[in-house]
């Protein structure tokens, strides 16, 4: 693309959607798990090194999933980053446990160990880091809290499948984790997710859950003669049209986690003079992570600054955008949930963090947003 705008997200195709989805069609079964899921979730699996893993509608059903699964209940306070989508607080609240939100750490962006260990009080059950940018949160120190105050752990991994920290993989630290198929993800069927479970006591009830509170599971591979209601569950099961999409998807993430990389080295080195001479800050994810090159974002000095970006880029075409309102001061934040401690690098980010187009295929049309960018820096040059 040469022309015309420039998104922030584009789905990249590898080619194999329709192939799989024709299987799965031509299978005639299509309600899952079937073996297009079977495929899916063995690819997970092996990926984050987990015992269990199911695909499921999205990584908000796989947050919801993992609140079940831990029991929480009325008043259990659990604690997360302010900064972060939604749905890792509304997942809690429908158990009605109450989010308790701290600030994050100005590098990574992701749960501040020290903020979170301030927020622990007796009613705390979970903590749910969140991995921003697929940049994985510093899951040793938020491990040492959660061994210290007998509390679980969940990531929600939504942005990071295909990263690591210390070579470990995202989804291999939590009780559970979390990831996203989006759209707007690396790896996507769309709509998608997936519920990872690292606590062998805990996968049982997870397949029960995932199935409509049946032991369907236990029925198709034999054990029982006939399923029947067990426990508390829904229907987190994802059609085989779905899974043959994600399937051509997950067959080609290290190569999308490449693309993504490059694009996303390409706009460090092309910005880290401009971000030295103070006109915003870069991402600087610490060396013992290897992220997936899902963000690219820009730390403006102020929110009038951000605005004056976005406005220069969205001049040219370019579509650059804000992340997150912070749940703390959101309505629905405010009413379910409460703050501990300040929260001034999560206010700061929600003013000031603009994310740049990143999307396999991005190509030339990076460089238009380069180029813009630079611009944007000379004209301030000029003004000052
Ligand atoms: C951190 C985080 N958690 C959860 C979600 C929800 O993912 P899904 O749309 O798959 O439910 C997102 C989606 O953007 C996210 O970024």
């Amino acid at each position: 693309m040469n022309s015309g705008s420039v998104p922030l997200n584009r789905v990249h195709l590898t080619g194999d959607e329709l192939r799989h989805i024709g299987e799965a069609i031509a299978s005639g079964a299509l309600s899952g798990p079937g073996a297009q899921s079977a495929y899916c979730e063995a690819v997970i699996r092996r990926a984050v090194g987990a015992p269990w893993a199911a695909i499921v509608p999205s990584c908000t059903a796989a947050l919801e999933m993992s609140a079940v699964l831990l029991d929480l209940a009325p008043g259990d306070e659990v604690v997360m980053p302010s900064f972060t989508f939604v749905s890792t607080a509304a997942a809690v609240v429908l158990r009605g446990a109450v989010p308790i939100f701290v600030d994050v750490d100005p590098v990574t962006l992701n749960i501040c160990p020290e903020a979170a260990a301030a927020a622990v009080t007796a009613r705390t059950r979970a903590i749910f880091a969140v991995h921003y940018a697929g940049v994985v949160a510093d899951m040793d120190a938020l491990a040492r809290l959660a061994r210290a105050r007998g509390l679980a752990l969940v990531e929600d991994a939504a942005q990071a499948y295909g990263s690591t920290r210390g070579g470990r993989p995202a989804g291999s630290f939590g009780t559970t984790a979390c990831f996203s198929f989006h759209g707007t993800k690396n790896v996507t069927s769309g709509e998608g997710g997936a519920l990872v479970v690292n606590d062998p006591a805990l996968v049982e009830r997870a397949g029960i859950l995932r199935d409509r509170g049946t032991d369907r599971e236990r029925f198709l591979r034999g054990q029982v003669n006939a399923y029947s209601w067990q426990d508390l569950g829904s229907s987190q099961i994802v059609s085989e049209i779905t899974a043959a999409f994600l399937r051509a998807q997950l067959d080609h993430a290290d190569a999308i986690r490449a693309d993504r990389l490059s694009i996303w080295q390409g706009y460090a080195a092309a910005l880290t003079e401009p971000a030295r001479q103070g006109h915003f800050r870069i991402p600087a994810p610490p060396p013992e992570t290897e992220h997936n090159g899902h963000i690219f974002f820009l730390m403006l000095p102020d929110a009038r600054s951000r605005l004056s970006l976005g406005e220069h880029l969205a001049r040219r075409g370019i579509v650059a955008a804000p992340q997150y309102v912070p749940l703390h001061s959101s309505p629905a934040g405010r009413r379910f949930g409460r703050p501990s401690g300040p929260m001034t690098v999560t206010d700061h980010a929600a003013d000031c963090l603009l994310r740049l187009p990143l999307w396999v295929g991005l190509g030339g049309d990076q460089n238009r947003v380069i180029d813009g960018v630079l611009d944007w820096c000379a004209g301030r040059r000029e003004a000052a």
